[in-house]
């Protein structure tokens, strides 16, 4: 470790001994600003975190000061049950934590593979110099990709068919990860869908005044897509990629991490993991599934277009079946049940929705109990909703559901600056609050 490395750890380990100090003396959450508390050194975007955007990223300052500050063995597990584009595994890959993840997003372990498998950056270089040459005279592969003509011109269609075409012949598998997510990023700006939101939302230049002031640069991306040149895309994509991913040889300890697909079953034996920082996802204002929806047709990730299958599995989803009612049990917690009593009056689908976070939640919570040793500690990162206009405090009530499961909470810190890339709120009772709670938990017997 580097003298900085260790400056930084020692900082680290006594800012948060101060905050448990202050937490156990005024016994009240302790308000903390993360981007003050660790200074990174600027060049996340020339980083790994900048090979694909992904909705609602973590700040990298929060597993960084974790990471640092609780003990760990070099080589021991990092889990995040939700791990998304993969912020805290990469972290923790660096600092020489073994990563283990899962997401239901396939397009989520898709970027998280990329980041955290190192390449051979002259190799790759070459591959992607192959891939160029054999582009034009490929033969498109096109997949199911949900109304393909509604997002791409007939002409970008042809060319992103021809360049995977040319991607899955020429790239050898350990460079695949780095390849397909170039190729993600490149069907997203090659797309008709507006640049600024998460979600595919179509550009329309009869209504450019609801891009307010970026409304000429929007309808100018669009007059350029007209003749944009699809393969100087990718290979521009593709190369900054290269150079952020981690160099093969260069001791970067993880070199692929191990990813499951439901953080409700993680394929660990019990009591394995000692250390898991984690932001799940919102009630009912993510649409993690949607936001990827063009990437996983182009990847083949969705056959038939369908993208319900993956919906089902993810927490926190929009849309119930018919068959997911309220449970007349109730979700465990008695404030929440009581709130949700009110918000049933309102609106009795977002009341659904709502329960079935909870109770999934718990399974999940429950799992990562089970999987964690005695005296493990679990970062939590979660703010709060609004519900059918009402306050959601989910913190709370993931704090109780984890105590219930063996977990007692050693600091609850509150941030008040979005700390994550939070989705433009489409849904006005639905909105996210910008503020977020921060637990630190530890595991301290079998869960109930
Ligand atoms: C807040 S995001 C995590 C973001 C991540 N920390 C990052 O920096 O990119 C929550 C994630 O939970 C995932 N998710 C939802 N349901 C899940 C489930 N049942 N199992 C595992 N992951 C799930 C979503 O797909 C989403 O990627």
């Amino acid at each position: 470790m580097s003298v900085k490395q260790l400056e930084r750890k020692g900082a680290a380990e006594s800012s948060l001994f101060d905050l448990i100090a202050r937490f156990e003396s005024e016994g009240s959450a302790v308000e903390v600003n993360f981007r003050q508390l660790v200074t990174t050194d600027g060049s996340t975007n020339k980083s790994a975190h900048a090979i694909h955007p992904y909705p609602a990223k973590l700040l990298v300052n929060i597993p960084k000061f974790f990471i640092d500050a609780l003990p760990s063995v070099a080589g021991s597990v990092l889990l995040d049950p939700f791990c998304g584009s993969g912020t805290v595994l990469y972290e923790g890959a660096l600092a020489g934590l073994r990563p283990i993840g899962s997401d239901s997003n396939p397009l989520a372990r898709l970027i998280t593979k990329a980041k955290l498998t190192s390449v051979d950056r002259e190799a790759a270089q070459l591959q992607l110099d192959e891939v160029m040459a054999s582009y034009p005279s490929a033969l498109p592969t096109i997949p199911d990709v949900v109304n393909r003509q509604y997002w791409f011109s007939e002409r970008i269609s042809d060319c992103l068919g021809r360049l995977k075409t040319a991607i899955e012949r020429t790239v050898p598998a350990r460079h695949r990860p780095v390849f397909d997510v170039s190729f993600s990023a490149t069907v997203r700006r090659v797309s008709y869908a507006d640049p600024r939101l998460s979600v595919p939302v179509k550009i329309n230049p009869d209504r450019s005044a609801r891009y307010g002031a970026k409304g000429d640069e929007v309808i100018r991306r669009l007059g350029r897509l007209a003749d944009i040149d699809v393969g100087a895309t990718f290979w521009s994509i593709a190369s900054q990629n290269i150079q952020r991913c981690p160099e093969l040889g260069q001791g970067f300890a993880a070199d692929q991490p191990e990813l499951f697909s439901d953080a409700r079953s993680l394929g660990l034996a019990d009591g394995t993991v000692g250390f898991a920082i984690t932001s799940p996802p919102y009630v009912g204002a993510q649409k993690y599934v949607r936001a990827s929806s063009l990437s996983l047709g182009w990847l083949g990730l969705t056959p038939d277009c369908k993208l319900r299958p993956i919906e089902r599995r993810s927490i926190g989803r929009e849309h119930l079946a018919a068959d997911e009612m309220l449970e007349p049990a109730g979700t465990g917690v008695a404030e929440a049940d009581s709130l949700l009593d009110k918000i049933v009056e309102r609106n009795p689908l977002r009341a659904r929705i709502a329960q079935r976070y909870l109770l999934e939640m718990r399974e999940a919570l429950a799992e990562l109990s089970r999987t964690m040793t005695h005296d493990g500690s679990l970062v939590l990162v979660v703010g709060p909703n609004l519900v059918a206009g009402l306050e959601f405090p989910t913190p709370l009530f993931l704090q109780q559901i984890a105590e219930s499961l063996g977990f007692t909470t050693q600091l609850h810190l509150i941030d008040s600056i979005d700390s994550r890339g939070l989705m433009t709120k489409r849904n006005r009772t639905a909105g996210v609050i910008q503020q977020e709670s921060v637990f630190l938990l530890k595991r301290v017997r079998v869960g109930a």
